[in-house]
């Protein structure tokens, strides 16, 4: 047998059939920012590497080992590679940079949807090109801006059905605390080094972090009783964490502090966060995650600027909606399909067509010379609300038979009064 192409490795085709589901998920996204006043930004897939090197950090999982670069061909910008954006905050807060946004009046709330790509091994739920749905808030110091962050995910998960999620927590520190907390992990750490798993022996002086949040048991198990970061938070830190749960709290918002949660990318400073499944324990299979980022806006040269945002995984709750079997509106179809018989009916179902349009309806009319059972078919196929019937009895009184297609169920009415009637049906 011939070979035929197959898409590449950790790639994959979202089918008709799995777009109801997208469609659903990326609607309701947008509703969500939309009603907090959160405004639509669009950045490039492809940027200079190195936003990607110093934002997420060098000896990060996602840059040491999951970046596509692509080399450039020798023009003028040769020294410049490019990269696949691996995530979109790098990328927002260079533009927020780029655009003078900090000239705006703040806080500025932007969302992102859109694909990100890295080099991880594909496996259920983890692919090489995957969607996002992003949101950044620049210019809040306060632990409302958190709180925002976190609902508005929380939202946006209810509101498509998903209600057996819990968001892990927990404070990672700042400039002035954190480096405390990391001479006291790294000599607990050095203790531990000979029952740690190859990347976490490394980790202890390259990210020293990282290895509270290995998932290998050996890891786990040797560090069960490490240092907690919270012991050692500065009163700020200490104070904007609680103001944070306060308000999780105060919204009922299903949450719980993990100490080991530390995030697998660099530029995180206080609240850092993941929302899972209840069942996913062991937070393997995050549905999103994010946290504050108060130093990236400086380190990329713009002025200090605190930040706050998070992404969820669109492949991951796509899936779960479907495992849970969520009920997603129809994709598309029409509205109203008009069927004819007979010549004269032709003319007569284009005048009902063009009033229609005229009123935006959303209508599909062609010229058949089909049974009107098949007609039937075809707007059952169209998921159309409504069929419009002219016959040739009809066309001659200048009526038309309006048909409820769920209901089963139909009326004579004048032409005249058609539009007025399709359009208080559809209300
Ligand atoms: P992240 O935790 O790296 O955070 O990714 C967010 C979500 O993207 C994950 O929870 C997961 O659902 C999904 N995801 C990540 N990698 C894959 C993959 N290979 N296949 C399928 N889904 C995946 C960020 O990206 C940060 N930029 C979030 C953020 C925004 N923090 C502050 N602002």
């Amino acid at each position: 047998m011939k070979n035929t192409y197959q898409s590449a490795r950790g790639v994959r085709d979202i089918l008709p059939d799995e777009q109801p589901y997208w469609q659903f998920l990326r609607r309701t996204a947008e509703s969500v920012f939309e009603a907090l006043g959160v405004s639509r930004i669009d950045i490039p897939h492809l940027e200079n590497s190195e936003i990607y090197t110093k934002a997420i950090g060098e000896s990060t999982d996602i840059v040491g080992k999951g970046m596509f670069t692509l080399v450039n061909r020798g023009d003028d910008e040769a020294k410049n590679t490019y990269a696949l954006r691996p995530e979109g905050t790098a990328g927002v807060v260079r533009a927020y940079i780029q655009n003078g946004m900090q000239s705006w009046p703040q806080p500025v709330k932007l969302y992102y949807l859109g694909a990100m790509f890295r080099y991880d091994r594909p496996q259920k739920g983890r692919y090489r090109e995957f969607y996002q749905i992003g949101l950044e808030i620049f210019g809040d110091s306060s632990a409302k801006s958190d709180f925002l962050s976190i609902m508005s995910a929380w939202q946006i998960l209810k509101k498509i059905g998903l209600n057996d999620v819990i968001v892990y927590t927990n404070s990672i520190g700042c400039p002035k605390c954190r480096p405390k907390y990391v001479s006291k992990l790294k000599k607990y750490l050095k203790n531990k080094e000979g029952k740690l798993c190859p990347d976490c022996k490394l980790r202890i002086d390259k990210n020293t972090l990282r290895v509270l949040d290995c998932k290998e048991e050996p890891c786990q198990k040797a560090t069960s009783d490490t240092p907690v970061i919270l012991d050692t938070l500065c009163p700020e830190c200490k104070s904007h964490f609680q103001n944070t749960l306060e308000l999780l709290e105060y919204f009922g918002i299903r949450y719980d502090l993990d100490t080991r949660l530390v995030r697998g990318l660099d530029y995180y400073t206080k609240t850092v966060f993941e929302i899972c499944e209840v069942s996913d324990k062991t937070r393997q299979n995050s549905l999103g995650g994010g946290g504050r980022y108060d130093e990236l806006v400086s380190m990329f040269g713009g002025a200090k600027t605190p930040a706050v945002g998070f992404a969820l995984g669109m492949d991951r709750i796509v899936t779960l909606m479907q495992e849970n079997k969520v009920d997603v509106p129809a994709n598309g179809g029409v509205d109203v399909c008009i069927l004819q018989l007979g010549e004269k009916a032709k003319a007569a179902a284009k005048k009902i067509y063009d009033i229609l349009s005229d009123e935006s309806v959303n209508v599909y009319f062609v010229p058949s010379n089909d049974t009107l059972h098949s007609q039937l078919r075809l707007a059952a196929k169209l998921k159309a609300r409504i069929a419009i019937i002219v016959g040739q009895t009809e066309a001659m009184k200048d009526e038309a038979i309006i048909r409820d297609l769920s209901a089963s169920s139909q009326e004579n009415l004048p032409v005249k009064y058609l539009a007025e009637e399709v359009l208080k049906r559809l209300q």
